[in-house]
């Protein structure tokens, strides 16, 4: 057992899933200063219970950046965020620091990729205006064009950032009877054969695809990447989903797309802000469907996600090999 002088001093800004909470004590450790809440630190918490912290529990919607490092002072050795995404950590200040970094690659793709075919298949298929008009009454007979929209087989999908996530995606996509699997990218990838992948241009990939899927990471590269000249190029028939970061649409010129009929219609799990204002244009159209930022939201996955970020937190504090390290 160690004195309260030997424990390293942990912050975690959040109430996290107890599998993760369980092993942070059991390690015997950390001195634990928890945010014990649902809803996120706020910004002045942050920085007071950070600091003279050896190790921060993050999640994606806490900003780390050069102000909260400083909070914390030189004892911080190690970030370990409950997310695959780390947009959200100033990387070239964290670097310089020397703090190692932990995520949790591959313990949500499943979950997000089946959370984007769900809401691909809601926007496409319009689910979200037929569950409304039963509702409403508005359902009266059975129409020849009524609530009709578009399917997948014998469609063209491009896949925006065929990562892990994206790769799972098109896994379950081929299946519907897609005709072709087109993706982008920094280059072309050998996993890509298994889906029949062909690695295209961004604009041969925009022109030619009934369906856009989002799923790459949030860089300055793809920051906005989504804007009026992407939304001109798409067909007027076809269907834009964004599962990746909200900021990686330009969500004015989305808005003008789907208002206009430019585009046929578009499905997002992440907008900018999170959460988006109730009173936002695009929550006006009806061909837009938006959830809450939900991709990796199953039980399993949230649980699993907070064990291997209490381990990654763990291995660094101990200054051995993290189970899923960030390469910085
Ligand atoms: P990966 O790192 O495996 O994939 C990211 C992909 O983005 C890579 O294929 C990469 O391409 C691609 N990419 C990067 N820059 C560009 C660019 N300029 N143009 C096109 N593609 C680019 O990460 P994951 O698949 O695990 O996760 C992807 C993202 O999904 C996360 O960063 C996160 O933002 C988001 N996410 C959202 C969730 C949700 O709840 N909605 C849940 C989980 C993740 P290349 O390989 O060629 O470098
Ligand atoms: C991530 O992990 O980056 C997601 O956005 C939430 O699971």
């Amino acid at each position: 057992m160690q004195s309260a002088q030997q424990l390293v001093k942990v912050f975690v800004t959040r109430r996290i899933p107890q599998d993760g909470m369980k092993i942070l004590r059991q390690a015997g450790m950390c001195n634990l200063s928890v945010w014990d809440s649902d809803e996120p630190v706020p910004r002045a918490e942050l920085l007071k219970g950070v600091t003279g912290a050896h190790g921060l529990v993050c999640l994606l919607s806490d900003r780390i950046d050069t102000e909260v490092l400083d909070a914390a002072g030189p004892n911080l050795k190690v970030i370990s965020t409950m997310s695959v995404g780390f947009d959200h950590l100033a990387m070239d200040e964290i670097k310089k620091r020397g703090i190692r970094v932990g995520y949790t690659p591959d313990v949500l793709t499943d979950a997000t990729a089946e959370l984007t075919v769900a809401l691909l298949l809601a926007t496409a298929r319009r689910l979200p205006e037929g569950v409304q008009e039963v509702k409403s009454g508005g359902w009266s007979t059975w129409k020849p064009l009524w609530l009709c929209g578009y399917g997948l087989s014998g469609s063209t999908v491009g896949v925006l950032g065929l990562g892990r996530i994206g790769l799972a995606i098109a896994r379950r996509l081929m299946p519907f009877g897609v005709k072709r699997l087109l993706y982008t990218g920094r280059g072309a990838k050998p996993e890509a054969k298994e889906v029949e992948g062909e690695f295209v241009p961004l604009d041969t990939l925009v022109s030619e695809s009934d369906f856009v899927i989002v799923s790459c990471s949030l860089t300055p590269d793809t920051q906005g990447l989504c804007d009026k000249a992407f939304f001109s190029k798409m067909k007027s028939s076809a269907v834009f989903i964004n599962t990746s970061r909200g900021t990686v649409v330009n969500q004015e010129d989305l808005y003008e797309a789907l208002s206009s009929g430019r585009i046929a219609a578009a499905g997002l799990d992440v907008t900018t802000p999170e959460p988006l204002p109730t009173n936002h244009p695009l929550l006006t159209l009806n061909n837009c469907v938006i959830l809450p930022h939900i991709g990796s939201a199953t039980y399993a996955t949230r649980g699993t996600m907070a064990e291997l970020t209490a381990n990654n937190l763990l291995a660094g504090l101990t200054g051995v090999a993290m189970p899923t390290e960030l390469k910085i």
